[in-house]
């Protein structure tokens, strides 16, 4: 039971949280609120980046993983040790994967084993390393449960993530796994678009969303932070939105 003296903490000092996909968009704004919260926090992605490059990344450790190599990611975790806190929010880049119709299955198949395969990957050899009161938190997004014409792989591939969290809760008990679900966040995932499509999408938000204002990263690490402390919450999907699952989406 927890008493006035013992009130819910939102600290992390003591743990260790590996964030793969954290050196840009929402990574990069779960491993800052991660570090801030007193964790120490491994960034992983396909590339080491320099600090010269990215001075921002100096109070992370960085590992290189490709999470469609299942031989990287084993080695990857096996360097990173013992830790707490498993994020997965890496993704194959935007665009890649395929419509229904294609000639072959190859974008598909390459989106399948980026997004769904990727995050199973990493969750298999994290698992044998988490530590009491451990947890996995994972990303899909709003097309889980509204698709959209064109993105059926990514429907899929989300559908699969929540699926995999909600299975893995029981499998992995007591490590708590969880998903958060995005709605319309502005990062660097959208810089393909031209800067105008981008600015229009945006105001497009601000009329709309009942938030009345586009997702930021911190908004989903705020969410983050909640899954990775709060004893209690596993097998749960939580929706970060802004309410757009409210109301008519984006696009
Ligand atoms: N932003 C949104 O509006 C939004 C909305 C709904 C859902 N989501 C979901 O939220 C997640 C994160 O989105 P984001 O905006 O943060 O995207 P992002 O800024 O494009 O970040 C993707 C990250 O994944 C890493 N990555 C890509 N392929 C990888 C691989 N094979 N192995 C390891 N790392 C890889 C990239 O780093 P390297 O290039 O260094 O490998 C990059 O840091 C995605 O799953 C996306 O589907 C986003």
């Amino acid at each position: 039971m927890t008493t006035a003296s013992q009130a819910p903490s939102l600290s992390l000092t003591g743990k260790k949280v590996v964030v793969v996909g954290g050196k840009t968009g929402i990574g990069l704004g779960i491993a800052r609120v991660a570090l801030a919260a007193g964790a120490t926090v491994v960034v992983a992605s396909r590339r080491i980046t320099s600090l010269e490059a990215r001075p921002d990344l100096a109070g992370f450790q960085q590992a290189n993983l490709d999470m469609r190599d299942e031989a990287a990611v084993r080695a990857a975790f096996a360097a990173i040790g013992p830790f707490d806190h498993l994020v997965v929010t890496a993704a194959p880049d935007i665009g890649t994967w395929g419509g229904f119709m294609d000639a072959d299955m190859s974008g598909v198949r390459s989106y399948v084993e980026g997004k769904f395969l990727g995050t199973w990957a990493c969750a298999r050899y994290a698992a044998p390393l988490l530590g009491k009161g451990g947890t996995m938190t994972f990303l899909s997004g709003g097309m889980a449960v509204r698709p959209k014409l064109g993105f059926t792989a990514v429907t899929s591939s989300f559908a699969a993530v929540e699926a995999l969290s909600a299975s893995l809760a029981v499998e992995l008990a007591p490590t708590r796994v969880n998903t958060i679900r995005p709605g319309y966040v502005e990062t660097d995932m959208w810089n393909f678009l031209p800067a105008e499509v981008r600015a229009g999408m945006s105001q497009q938000v601000a009329a709309s969303f009942p938030a009345r204002r586009a997702g930021q990263a911190e908004d989903i690490a705020h969410a983050a932070l909640f899954l990775m402390t709060n004893p209690y919450v596993t097998g749960t999907v939580l929706d970060v939105t802004g309410g757009e699952n409210l109301v008519n989406s984006i696009g």
